[in-house]
C-alpha cells in the first residue's frame, strides 16, 4: 500500500514557549538587581524553571529518536556485508547526530555564554561588598570623647572627599552613653523629610567650643547646640522633635538617621536610613529601619503604596 501523504516524514515537535519564559526570567533578575531584591529573586526562580523545562524539551528529542533506533539493532538486525559497515557507521553516526540537533545544543550553548557575560559580572558587583569588609563608605567623624554625653553636636563631614565640597552633609549627633556595655549615639540627618530643605537647630549653637579637624572624612567641623525645641525647617515650617520625629507642618515622617560605628575609639558613620516614627528617647528608643526612602514619602502605613518605586540609594 502507498504511504499516505504527509505519512513517513519525520514529526517534528511542536514550537517551544519555555525559552521565552527564560528570557522573562533573565530580565526580571536584571530589572530585580536594579529596582529590589525580592524581584530579582524571582527572576532567578523563573530562570532556573523555565531553562530547566527547556532544556527537558530539546534533550527529550534526542532520547526519542535515541530510543527509535534502539530496537532495531536489538531484534537482530541481519549482519552488515564487508564494506558496507563503515557507509552504516556514517549514517548511523549521522541518525544519531542530525543537524538539528546539533543546532539545538549550539543554540543554547551560545544563549548560555551570552547569559553568563551578561549576568555574571553584574552579580558579582552586586554580592561583592558584601564579602569585602571594608570601611570606605564610612565617614570618620574622630574621637568619641569629643561628643559629650547628653550633648548634641552639629557634625558637618564629606561622605565622599574624593568628590570635594558637594558632598558634604550635616548631622545632628548625641552621645546618649553606653547601653549594655555599648556606646549608644543619636545620629539624624539634618535633610527634611518633607522636600529636603536642610533643617535648623531651634536653639543655640556654642560657637565658641567649636571643634575642627582632619579626618579620612575630609574636614570635620563639630559645634555643641541646645536644640531645647527640637528642629524646625525654615522653607515649610516643619518640625521635629530631639529624637527626630515629627511635630509639626508637613513632613510625613520621622528625620532620616545615619548608621553608626565605633572603630578604635573613633565615630564613624555609614549609610542613611529612614524612620516612621521613633519610640521611646535616647538609648532606649526604639526605631525600625526602613530603606532611605525620598523626601515626602511614607514608608509604612498603607500611604506606602501610593508613592513610585525609588532608585536604589
Ligand atoms: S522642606 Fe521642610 S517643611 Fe517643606
Amino acid at each position: 500500500m502507498e504511504p499516505q501523504q504527509g505519512q513517513g516524514k519525520p514529526h517534528l515537535p511542536p514550537p517551544s514557549l519555555w525559552p521565552i519564559g527564560f528570557a522573562i526570567g533573565v530580565v526580571c533578575i536584571l530589572v530585580g538587581l536594579v529596582v529590589s531584591w525580592p524581584a530579582a529573586a524571582v527572576g532567578a526562580g523563573l530562570t532556573v524553571l523555565f531553562g530547566f523545562l527547556w532544556v527537558r524539551d530539546v534533550t527529550a528529542a534526542s532520547r526519542r529518536r535515541d530510543l527509535a533506533t534502539e530496537p532495531a539493532a536489538a531484534e537482530g538486525a541481519p549482519p552488515i556485508p564487508a564494506g558496507e559497515g563503515e557507509a552504516a557507521s556514517a549514517a548511523e553516526t549521522s541518525d544519531r547526530f542530525p543537524r538539528s540537533t546539533f543546532l539545538e545544543g549550539a543554540t543554547l550553548g551560545l544563549g548560555a555564554v551570552i547569559g553568563g557575560i551578561v549576568t555574571v559580572p553584574i552579580l558579582g558587583f552586586a554580592i561583592a561588598p558584601v564579602f569585602q569588609h571594608t570601611h570606605h563608605d564610612e565617614a570618620d567623624l574622630g574621637p568619641i570623647t569629643n561628643f559629650k554625653e547628653g550633648e548634641f553636636v552639629v557634625s558637618t563631614f564629606l561622605v565622599d572627599p574624593s568628590e570635594g565640597e558637594i558632598t558634604r552633609r550635616t548631622a545632628y549627633i548625641r552621645n546618649n552613653g553606653f547601653i549594655l556595655n555599648k556606646p549608644s549615639f543619636t545620629v539624624l540627618s539634618n535633610r527634611c523629610v518633607h522636600l529636603g530643605c536642610p533643617t535648623q537647630p531651634n536653639g543655640p549653637l556654642f560657637e565658641n567650643r567649636k571643634i575642627e579637624q582632619k579626618t579620612a572624612a575630609g574636614d570635620v567641623t563639630l559645634i555643641p547646640a541646645l536644640p531645647a525645641g527640637g528642629f524646625g525647617c525654615p522653607c515649610h515650617g516643619g518640625q521635629y522633635d530631639q529624637e527626630g520625629n515629627r511635630t509639626a507642618g508637613p513632613p510625613v515622617r520621622a528625620l532620616d538617621r545615619y548608621e553608626f560605628y565605633i572603630r578604635n575609639g573613633r565615630l564613624a558613620l555609614g549609610k542613611t536610613y529612614s524612620v516612621a516614627e521613633v519610640i521611646g528617647a535616647g538609648a532606649s528608643a526604639r526605631i525600625k529601619k526602613y530603606r532611605l526612602a525620598g523626601p515626602g514619602q511614607h514608608v509604612d502605613g498603607p500611604e506606602q503604596w501610593f508613592y513610585p518605586l525609588q532608585p536604589p540609594s
